[in-house]
């Protein structure tokens, strides 16, 4: 029997915008997960890869090469399945052993999710409380640090995707340098990478965590890190890695082409493919998009009558949150536009209810953004009334 990916008609949206060649038959505008492009999807559709055989090996050199490009490093870059937090957690048991003390940056969800993997490796936990909706300033940081420059390991977040907003990591890993030098800089970029340039390198990160299916829009399937020589040196140190995070164990598979234990190898394709379209647009360029698609939202939303979260200096490019008016919650605006097969998030944590999020990663288009704003302007009061959102 022979499947056929039957495609819907693109359609063209009001101002005659072709909207994605090869769209899939939703909207997918989530903080969590980018709609994969048609290159990818057909990549993960070829056969199965044996896992330790050279084409894998060779696949996963041209996905460690992409992505090198993309933290903008010499060092390694390990694939680490399934997600993101797996990595924050390798990046926890591998820098810090228990009891030794840590500072983490919280701002919001994440922040928190780094400070309870800490908690739960048995830490001694120092957390810098930061409001929601701010992003991490470097003087907040200078003085806790003065407080504690015995820390060993300094835990940031860059996009904090519960609540939109970036904190500048090159000025925060800095004052980290000036403060406690002997200190990591670790960094949760998973919202981050390949929606805002991060040099790893440059700006002295010790610790670089991703996913591949945030800014990428690579399947889901994998979490990343990589490590500087200093953050290598304190796992080889580290007494508890974990035996499915242990990295010093990966990185001798990682030396011969290899994930240590069995991978998902049709992601590994998708994920190729995934960069190899970042590196055929430009990672210039593909960062401008993120920016381009984030400032229309926020001047939709903004049209609509709807508060961003971020401060326009520090809103993120990859995802965008917006207060809702009393009376509406988060939970009916998400499922009516879920409905019309448009797929956007609630706020989370303690504003779960009060906030949307729309994630605009990888290859999301601004004709997308506009539906799905068009449709949230309708649950406004006096939304029906409400035309023109697409030329915000
Ligand atoms: C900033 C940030 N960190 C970590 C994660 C966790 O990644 P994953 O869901 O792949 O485990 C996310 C996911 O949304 C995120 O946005």
């Amino acid at each position: 029997m022979q499947c056929v990916d039957i495609e819907v008609p693109s359609p063209r949206d009001d101002r005659g915008c072709a909207v994605l060649k090869h769209r899939p038959r939703e909207i997918l505008l989530s903080p969590g997960l980018a709609a994969q492009p048609r290159p990818v999807r057909l990549a993960m559709a070829r056969d199965a890869l044996n896992p330790r055989g050279a084409a894998c090996s060779e696949l996963y050199g041209h996905v460690e090469h992409g992505l090198r490009a993309v933290l903008q490093t010499e060092q390694d870059v390990l694939l680490l399945p399934p997600n993101g937090t797996e990595a924050m957690v390798a990046a926890v048991t591998n820098t810090l052993s228990p009891g030794e003390p840590a500072l983490v940056a919280v701002n919001g969800e994440f922040g928190l999710r780094f400070a309870a993997i800490c908690r739960d490796h048995g830490v001694a936990l120092t957390v810098l409380d930061v409001p929601w909706g701010e992003p991490v300033a470097p003087e907040r940081l200078d003085d806790a640090l003065a407080a504690r420059p015995d820390v060993r390991a300094v835990f940031l977040v860059g996009v904090e995707s519960s609540t939109g907003v970036v904190s500048d990591l090159q000025a925060l890993a800095a004052v980290v340098r000036r403060r406690a030098p002997d200190s990591l800089v670790v960094v949760d970029a998973v919202s981050h990478l390949a929606a805002h340039a991060l040099e790893m390198d440059a700006w002295g990160l010790d610790v670089v965590c991703g996913a591949g299916h945030k800014a990428l829009a690579g399947p889901p399937g994998f979490g990343l890190i990589s490590l500087s020589a200093r953050a290598w040196a304190a796992a080889q140190r580290a007494t508890r890695r974990g035996f499915q995070t242990d990295l010093v164990a990966a990185r001798t598979y990682h030396a011969q082409g290899q994930m240590r234990f069995s991978p998902p190898v049709n992601a590994l394709r998708g994920l190729a493919a995934a960069l190899e379209l970042v590196a055929a647009a430009g990672l210039e360029r593909h960062l401008a998009h993120h920016a381009r698609v984030a400032a229309y939202t926020r001047r939709a939303l903004r049209a609509l009558g709807l508060a961003v979260v971020a401060p326009e200096a520090c809103a993120a490019h990859s995802v965008t949150a917006a207060w809702l008016p009393a009376g509406l919650g988060a939970t009916q605006v998400v499922s009516a536009l879920d409905a019309q097969g448009i797929v956007i998030g609630t706020g989370r944590g303690p504003y779960t209810e009060r906030m949307i999020r729309i994630g605009h990663l990888g290859h999301a288009r601004i004709c997308d953004v506009a539906a799905a704003l068009a449709a949230v302007g309708r649950l406004l009061p006096g939304g029906a009334a409400r035309p023109g959102l697409a030329c915000a």
